[in-house]
């Protein structure tokens, strides 16, 4: 475990997706509704392009290139199934979120 800093935690609201960059990995941090901010390697399962501009709506994210959809709760793919979203352990320390990227499957709620 290994945790280093991701963003200020003003910048994140609810049903937002911001877009971060931690050690030439790029992230994307959404909070969907009724849940709590979740940090995921912003690269496509499908074909790798980035999701910093996907759509998400508070609830899921859909992929800017070709329509992929994530749950935004644990980035599973809802169309079609049987993928996910690589997801990171995050953390507040302070006014700071940090992100564990040597932790690649985080599932906990
Ligand atoms: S790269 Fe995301 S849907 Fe194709």
């Amino acid at each position: 475990m290994a945790y280093q800093t991701l963003c200020k935690k003003t910048l994140l609201s609810p049903s937002e997706l911001v877009p971060a960059m931690v050690d030439n990995t790029e992230i994307v941090i959404i909070w969907p509704e009724g849940g709590r901010p979740r940090a995921f390697n912003a690269r496509c399962p499908h074909e790798g392009v980035s999701l910093a501009q996907g759509i998400f709506n508070g609830s899921t994210l859909i992929c800017p290139a070709h329509g992929w959809v994530f749950d935004g709760h644990s980035g599973e793919g809802l169309s079609p199934s049987g993928c996910e979203m690589v997801e990171y352990p995050i953390q507040i320390n302070g006014e700071m979120i940090e992100i564990d990227l040597d932790d690649d499957s985080a599932d906990e709620d």
